[in-house]
C-alpha cells in the first residue's frame, strides 16, 4: 500500500505519550500514582450551566442551527469582548467553535498558505504547531526569554518575509507566566511593522492571580490584525462540552466559517445554551475556583522553594513550571517511578530542562504529592 499523508506523518507524536501510559499501566497495576498533568479543573460544571443545557435538550434544540454558533451565544461573546477586553467587536465577527483547540486549528487555516510560516514562542502549548502543520503552514519556533518568561526583540530574528502569523497564549500553559504590556507592544508594533497577524489564545484570562489581564486586540491598530481565541473550559470547569470561540475582523471570521462549515458544521447545539448561562449568568463561580487555584498556586509555588527548585513566575492558569537539573524526561520518569506523581516533561512544550506541574487537584493529594517529590528528589 502507498504511505499515508505525508503532512500528517510529519506531526511529531507527543512527547508525553510515553510518561503518560506507563503513569496509567501503574495505575491500572493498583500503585496509587497522584496525576499532576491534568489540564483541566478539579470542580464539576456550575449547575446553574447544566440546568441551561438540560432545559435546552427538554425544549428540543437537539437540531442542526445556525453555522457560526446560535445568535443569543454570539451576542453574549461579543458583548464580554467588548466589556471585558475592551475589544471593539460585533457578533458578525465571532465564531463558536468545539473548543478553543477548533478555533485554534480554523483560525491557522484561515490565515496560512501553503509554507507561509507562523512563530511560536517557547515554551508553547503542544497544539499550536500540529494546528500550523495540519493547515499546511511551517512552525518556527523561538524561545521567550529565559528568566522573565516575556517575549524580546530577539525575536525578529525569526521574522522574514514568509512569516504570516505569530501566536501568543497569556496566561501561558505550560509557564502560568502573564504577558506584560511591552511583551504585547512588541508584537503589537512586529505585526503592524511587518503585516502579520496573531492568534492570541487567552484561555486562561479568568485564572490570574496578582495581575491584570491585557488583550492584545485593544491595542490600536491591531483590531483587523489579531484572532482573540477564548472558551469555556478553565474558566468554568467545561472540559468536555467542547465550547470555544474566536473573534476576529468579518473576513477572517468568514474563512473560518467556510472551514467550519465543511468540517463540524457547529458546536453542539444544546451545549451552547450552556454557553450563553455562562456568560449571561452568575460569575461568582469563577472566583470560587480562581480563589481555590490562588492557594494552591502559592502553597506549590513554596513547596519548590523549599525543595530548592527554581520556577518560572508564575501569575496564572493552574500550572507550576519548574527548572531541573538534567533530561526532563527522565527527571519526570524518576518522580513517577520512585514518588508515584506524574507530571509533564517541558519537552512537551519544546523547552527541554523543564517540568509542568498542574494544581488542578485537591490540597489533600498536593501536599502528599509534594512530600513523594521531596523524597525522590
Ligand atoms: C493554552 C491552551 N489553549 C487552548 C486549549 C484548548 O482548550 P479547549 O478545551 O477550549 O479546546 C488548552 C487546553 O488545554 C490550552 O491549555
Amino acid at each position: 500500500m502507498r504511505p499515508l499523508s505525508a503532512k500528517i506523518a510529519a506531526i511529531a507524536p507527543s512527547a508525553t505519550i510515553e510518561i503518560t501510559e506507563k503513569a496509567r499501566k501503574m495505575q491500572a497495576a493498583g500503585t496509587d500514582v497522584i496525576s499532576l498533568s491534568i489540564g483541566e479543573p478539579d470542580f464539576p460544571t456550575p449547575a446553574h450551566i447544566t440546568k441551561a443545557c438540560i432545559d435546552a435538550l427538554n425544549r428540543g434544540e437537539t437540531h442542526y442551527t445556525a453555522g457560526k454558533g446560535i445568535p443569543e451565544l454570539l451576542n453574549a461573546i461579543a458583548g464580554k469582548i467588548v466589556q471585558e477586553n475592551k475589544i471593539p467587536c460585533t457578533p458578525d465577527q465571532v465564531i463558536v467553535g468545539c473548543g478553543a483547540k477548533n478555533s485554534i486549528y480554523e483560525a491557522c487555516e484561515a490565515v496560512l498558505s501553503p509554507g507561509d510560516e507562523a512563530v511560536i514562542l517557547d515554551p508553547s502549548w503542544v497544539s499550536y504547531e500540529p494546528c500550523v502543520q495540519i493547515a499546511g503552514g511551517v512552525p518556527v519556533h523561538h524561545p521567550m526569554h529565559p528568566k522573565t518568561f516575556q517575549v524580546d526583540d530577539t525575536v525578529l530574528e525569526k521574522i522574514s518575509e514568509k512569516t504570516r502569523m505569530l501566536i501568543i497564549n497569556s496566561p501561558s500553559n505550560p509557564s502560568g507566566v502573564i504577558l506584560n504590556n511591552e511583551s504585547l507592544r512588541l508584537i503589537s508594533d512586529i505585526c503592524q511593522d511587518h503585516d502579520l497577524i496573531v492568534i492570541s489564545d487567552e484561555i486562561y484570562e479568568k485564572l490570574i492571580y496578582r495581575k491584570t489581564h491585557i488583550s492584545i486586540g485593544a491595542f490600536p491598530g491591531m483590531e483587523d490584525r489579531t484572532i482573540t481565541v477564548n472558551g469555556f473550559s478553565k474558566a468554568y470547569a467545561m472540559t468536555g462540552w467542547r465550547l470555544g470561540y474566536a473573534v476576529a475582523s468579518k473576513e477572517i471570521i468568514g474563512y473560518m466559517n467556510k472551514v467550519q462549515q465543511h468540517t463540524i458544521s457547529h458546536p453542539t447545539t444544546f451545549a451552547m445554551y450552556g454557553g450563553v448561562a455562562a456568560l449571561k449568568g452568575p460569575q461568582e463561580c469563577i472566583e470560587e475556583m480562581r480563589f481555590e487555584f490562588e492557594k494552591r498556586c502559592s502553597y506549590v509555588l513554596k513547596s519548590m522553594e523549599e525543595m530548592g527548585l527554581s520556577y518560572a513566575p508564575a501569575d496564572g492558569a493552574f500550572y507550576a513550571y519548574v527548572k531541573v537539573d538534567g533530561n526532563d524526561a527522565e527527571v519526570a520518569t524518576h518522580w513517577l517511578e520512585k514518588g508515584h506523581v506524574a507530571v509533564t516533561p517541558g519537552s512537551a512544550f519544546h523547552h527541554p530542562g523543564w517540568i509542568r506541574i498542574s494544581y488542578a487537584a485537591s490540597m489533600d493529594r498536593l501536599k502528599e504529592a509534594m512530600n513523594r517529590i521531596s523524597a525522590a528528589l
